[in-house]
């Protein structure tokens, strides 16, 4: 017999799993209690000397770690895996070789416990996470979608109904960040590296390009490229390169986002994925958006990159909103588009 149903209406523990890329993101949610515990383990000293994230290092530190993690979890969070009424994982967009490990992990604790495994898309978890932390945030907004893979603005008017108005042509914005942290050997993620150093910098006399494709899609690729030719041509501080680079990638996504609102004549900016973590970000946002009365949300900074946490919140509420259709394959979707939620 399969695993009973399962209502919004009566009080669930969910166990999220989260790992799409090199996090290894782990939470037990509770519909009336909140987030009971979380985990996140990554290894970033492991890909450094390759400059990025090596696919098959991933996987095995998620292997190595998940089942010490998920026992840590239970402890503090003082409750135990009978108590679990169902385990939901990322089934994509990610990496196969590590969505694979989250799957397996879940499908086999789901079967133990005879309850529902549901698999999440991941930008739709980062992008329900918001509503966490507020109750005043509600559908229609437009959702600027920011993280090392994904750079997308899409129209939501209900949540589980995903319009995409705009998305990057070629690199995403945290990739942009991410190469262009590695070309002034920032480390990585490269994001918060440029950040940080941007802090000492100042404008530098020419600019970089705003690369503006017309409508709603993002093109980063040519930044990076000019950034490259031009410390290969000048002799520039670091902190100015990273001062410019951040205010040409914070500059576009601004523009762009704020024009979505007034095409679609929405008050409301729900920005996910590791990017939303960025400072300047903000600024520039609340500083376009608060005169026109229009609302900005993010979850809280430690939470815009990967973690369990979005994975079990966005499952509790897709459940409760009753319009979140879920599905329970126990498969993966390396690549699965936001529009294609129910296959
Ligand atoms: O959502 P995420 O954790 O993983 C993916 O789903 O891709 O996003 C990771 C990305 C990286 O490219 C990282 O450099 C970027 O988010 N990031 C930031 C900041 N924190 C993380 N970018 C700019 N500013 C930050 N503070
Ligand atoms: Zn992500």
């Amino acid at each position: 017999m399969g695993p009973t149903p399962l209502s919004g209406e009566t009080p669930l523990l969910i166990l999220g799993i989260e790992t799409s890329c090199d996090d290894t993101g782990l939470a037990l949610y509770h519909s009336t209690r909140g987030v009971l515990a979380q985990n996140l383990s990554s290894h970033p000293e492991h890909h450094a000397i390759y400059g990025g994230i090596v696919p098959e290092l991933a996987s095995r530190d998620h292997i190595r770690h998940i089942m010490p993690l998920l026992r840590n979890l239970f402890q503090k969070a003082n409750c135990s895996l009978a108590q679990v009424h169902c385990v939901a994982y990322t089934r994509g967009p990610g990496l196969a070789g590590t969505l694979l490990v989250g799957a397996a992990v879940a499908s086999g604790l789901a079967w133990a416990l005879r309850c529902p495994c549901y698999g999440l898309h991941h930008l739709e978890a980062h992008l329900l996470l918001p509503f966490l932390y507020t109750n005043q945030l509600e559908c229609p907004f437009v959702a600027l979608l920011v993280s090392g893979g994904h750079t997308e603005l899409l129209r939501v008017p209900a949540i589980g109904q995903y319009e995409i108005l705009g998305a990057t042509r070629d690199d995403a914005a945290g990739e942009a960040f991410d190469k262009i942290a590695q070309l002034l050997t920032l480390g990585c993620p490269g994001g918060p590296a440029i950040a940080a150093k941007a802090r000492e910098g100042r404008a530098l006399p020419v600019p970089f390009p705003r690369p503006l494709l017309p409508g709603f899609d993002f093109s980063f690729s040519g930044l990076k490229t000019a950034v490259r030719v031009r410390i290969e041509q000048q002799t520039l501080r670091t902190a100015d390169v990273a001062y410019e680079a951040q205010e040409a990638i914070t500059d576009v996504l601004v523009y762009k986002a704020t024009q979505a609102l007034q095409k679609t004549g929405y008050h409301t900016l729900v920005v996910a994925g590791g990017v939303s973590a960025n400072e300047r970000l903000r600024q520039k946002l609340a500083q376009l958006c608060e005169p026109k009365q229009h609302r900005v949300y993010y979850a809280p900074t430690p939470l815009c990159t990967d973690n369990g946490v979005m994975v079990a919140f966005a499952t509790a509420l897709k459940l409760s909103s009753g319009n979140g259709l879920l599905t329970d394959r126990g498969d993966i979707r390396p690549h699965w588009p936001l529009t294609d939620l129910h296959h």
